[in-house]
């Protein structure tokens, strides 16, 4: 469970997220809202990226501020721009990434990746050039140097917002099928049709809290 106690956050003398208590149990969570409400502010204290000004952000029994290191092993991030996320130029050695940096084994790491190609339809791309690949099978790479270190959760900021349909429609099966708590920050209303909960974010304020159908009729309600 992610828990926000008192939150509140400002850059400088702006106040971007007002003071809010939330807790988080559902698997599959989205954010919606304008442009500059705060949604990836929000993401970003999820995973100890940043620090609230005030208050405290629990991922489990962790609070962020002073688990920063074991909050990021439980919670993973993809961001909009793969290209943000590839830190190696070969895709195989990309994905085991995740795994050197655990100190994992060498032999254990080959089958892993192996195994996480596999699971994301990249097999057939191992020995490829990271950045040579499509934007969708970038996403895809960046989905899977994520979730081969197992987080318990995974948080997305826009991760289709870049992508042609078919491969925001692959992204978002993707998502639909991961065994991790899904927290999506997106406008892409086809995403989360079928999510347990969606907040909507307006003015730095969680505005409505509650069903895919009801939080999109008052997201296009603000956008009106
Ligand atoms: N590092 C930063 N320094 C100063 N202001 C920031 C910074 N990051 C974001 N902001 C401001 O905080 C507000 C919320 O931003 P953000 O959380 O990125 O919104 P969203 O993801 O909903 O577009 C915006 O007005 C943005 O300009
Ligand atoms: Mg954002």
């Amino acid at each position: 469970m992610i828990r926000f106690s008192g939150v509140s956050h400002r850059f400088g003398e702006r106040e971007v997220l007002t003071p809010f208590s939330l807790e988080l149990a559902e698997r599959r969570i989205a954010v919606i809202g304008a442009n500059g409400s705060g949604k990836s502010t929000f993401a970003r204290l999820i995973n100890g990226l940043l620090m609230p000004s005030a208050g405290q952000v629990w991922v489990d029994d962790l609070d962020t501020k002073s688990n920063g290191k074991a909050v990021r092993g439980l919670v993973g991030f993809v961001f909009q721009n793969p290209d943000n996320q590839i830190v190696y130029p070969v895709v195989e050695e990309d994905i085991a990434f995740g795994l050197k940096n655990l100190k994992v084994e060498k032999g254990e790491i080959a089958g892993r990746v192996a195994a996480s190609l596999a699971r994301f339809g990249l097999s057939h791309l191992a020995k490829e050039q990271a950045h040579r690949l499509s934007g969708g099978e970038k996403q895809m790479l960046a989905i899977a140097g994520v979730t081969i270190t197992q987080p318990r959760y995974i948080v997305f900021d826009e991760p289709t917002t870049l992508l042609d349909l078919r491969n925001k429609r692959l992204v978002a099966r993707t998502i639909d099928r991961l065994d991790e708590t899904a927290i999506v920050i997106t406008h892409d209303l086809d995403l989360i049709a079928d999510f347990d909960r969606v907040l909507v974010f307006e003015e730095g304020r969680i505005d409505f809290d509650g069903a895919p159908r009801d939080a999109i009729a008052r997201y296009l309600e603000l956008m009106a």
